[in-house]
């Protein structure tokens, strides 16, 4: 007899089956009982007729609280009505431990009461939906970019030197000397490309946002691609082909989590190639429209994001951006070097910036310039500036905030949902 997962009890109709997991929930009317058993595939309800399997297994039964682990035995068979639209007739169940009361209960609970316990959080169906969403939106990128020539090339997390600003380090001690936990693995993904043409690294990122929004943790994951002899605008059209790649993704293999997310799928149906193209000062000019009171070469903020991103029906990028608000390596546009050949790609429906990204300086003498004018730390950029002694040539990359493309895709409120065990702003238990 097959030991099948729930997802997969479609092709098992009319055959005898074990399946292994937790009692998720019941009700009982007298002469039978119903046990809804999830395995983290999905929930099935098992029947169990008392006078067809005896006192004793019914007795057993009855002792099951929820999340009690079991295994049932049974007969499979479509019945519409019932959640995940099959049940098994119960032949046999083994009790493989028997839980204490649950804290988590089918009521409503609290969103601090469930962040507590967030390693039970977990077992519940609407977040093994985001997790499995999750899954499939890492899995998709990595698909594309092997399809894609490139070459995976992890980046480190103990850093010397920071990417993304000084002002959210988070700060260790190697051995006695300072290091730092990785922001970006961007200066090591140009090394990378240097050596290997096309390449991108995926791994956990770090910053001590004092901030406690929606969009923010301490500590992300980002997919980051470094491209040797692409410009900006090839590295716009891979964004955007990268991106397209894995909605469609999501929308033909996690359908059953999207319905269990109640996520308005017709919303990235629609999202077709290509993206919309906007500089910073269009930008500008369209939060004056609307009436937002925004000074040229300020930063945008989350309400400017979704004012702008309110726009368009797809992800929009927002090219060209002030040098004076952005990081010390982009390059100067040559017809403007006011402005940066950088791209941010605001999500739709008000979620804000899911990708930075940029053509990098690959000029030695402007490069250690612009060290020096953000000051940083000479030496501990000296291996970076190699890169532009050694052969530089024109390359350009970008980072997508993994957390922020999944709260996108699911339509969730809060990022807090999107990575298993968030860690925020003074919170990181569990
Ligand atoms: O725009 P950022 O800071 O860009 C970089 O780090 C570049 N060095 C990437 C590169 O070119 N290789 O961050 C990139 C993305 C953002 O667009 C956002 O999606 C996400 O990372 N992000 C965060 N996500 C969650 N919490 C935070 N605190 C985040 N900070 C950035
Ligand atoms: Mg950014």
């Amino acid at each position: 007899m097959a030991t099948v997962l729930i997802k997969n009890l479609d092709k098992h109709i009319g055959e005898e089956v074990s399946v292994r997991g937790w009692l998720y929930n019941q009700r009982s009317s007298g002469k039978i009982s119903f046990l809804i058993v999830r395995d983290g595939t999905g929930l099935v309800q098992g029947v169990l007729v008392k006078k067809d399997v005896g006192e004793e297994l019914a007795s057993l039964a009855g002792n099951l609280t929820q999340e009690s682990s079991l295994i049932i035995r049974g007969v499979v068979r479509e019945e519409p009505r019932s959640v995940g639209g099959y049940e098994i007739l119960i032949a046999g169940l083994e009790i493989v431990s028997i839980a204490e009361e649950y804290p988590i209960t089918h009521k409503e609970h609290g969103v601090d009461f469930l962040a507590d316990r967030r390693h039970l959080w977990l077992r519940t169906p609407r977040q093994t939906a985001i997790i499995r969403v999750r899954s499939e939106i890492e899995q998709s990128i990595r698909d594309f970019f092997y399809e894609n020539d490139f070459v995976l090339a992890d980046a480190p997390i103990i850093t010397p030197a920071a990417c993304e600003g000084t002002t959210t380090l988070f700060e260790l001690d190697y051995h006695g000397d300072k290091a730092f936990l990785s922001q970006s693995g961007q200066l090591y993904n140009e090394a990378a490309a240097m050596a290997l043409g096309r390449i991108y690294c995926l791994g956990p990122t770090f910053r001590a946002e004092k901030s406690k929004t929606r969009r923010h943790l301490m500590e992300f994951w980002m997919i980051e691609a470094e491209m040797a002899y692409f410009d900006m605008d090839d590295n716009i059209n891979l964004q955007e082909k990268m991106l397209h790649f894995v909605i469609r993704r999501v929308l033909e293999r996690c359908e059953r989590e999207m319905k269990t997310l109640e996520r308005d799928v017709a919303r990235l149906e629609k999202i077709t190639l290509p993206f919309p193209r906007i500089s910073y000062t269009e930008a500008v000019e369209i939060l004056k429209k609307e009436g937002v009171d925004f000074v040229w070469g300020d930063d945008f903020g989350a309400p400017h994001e979704t004012a702008i991103s309110k726009y368009f029906d797809a992800p929009v990028f927002v090219h060209r951006y002030p040098a004076t608000i952005k990081a010390f390596y982009m390059k100067p546009d040559p017809e403007n070097p006011a402005v940066v050949l950088g791209a941010d790609l605001l999500a739709p429906e008000g979620y804000g910036e899911i990708i930075g990204g940029g053509q990098r300086i690959d000029d030695f003498k402007l490069l250690e310039q612009r060290i020096a004018e953000h000051n940083l730390p000479q030496e501990a950029f000296a291996w970076y500036l190699d890169l532009r002694r050694y052969g530089s040539v024109p390359h350009s990359g970008f980072g997508l905030g993994i957390e922020r493309t999944v709260a996108w895709l699911c339509g969730l409120d809060h990022i807090r949902e999107t990575i298993p065990f968030p860690r925020m702003l003074h919170k990181m238990y569990p």
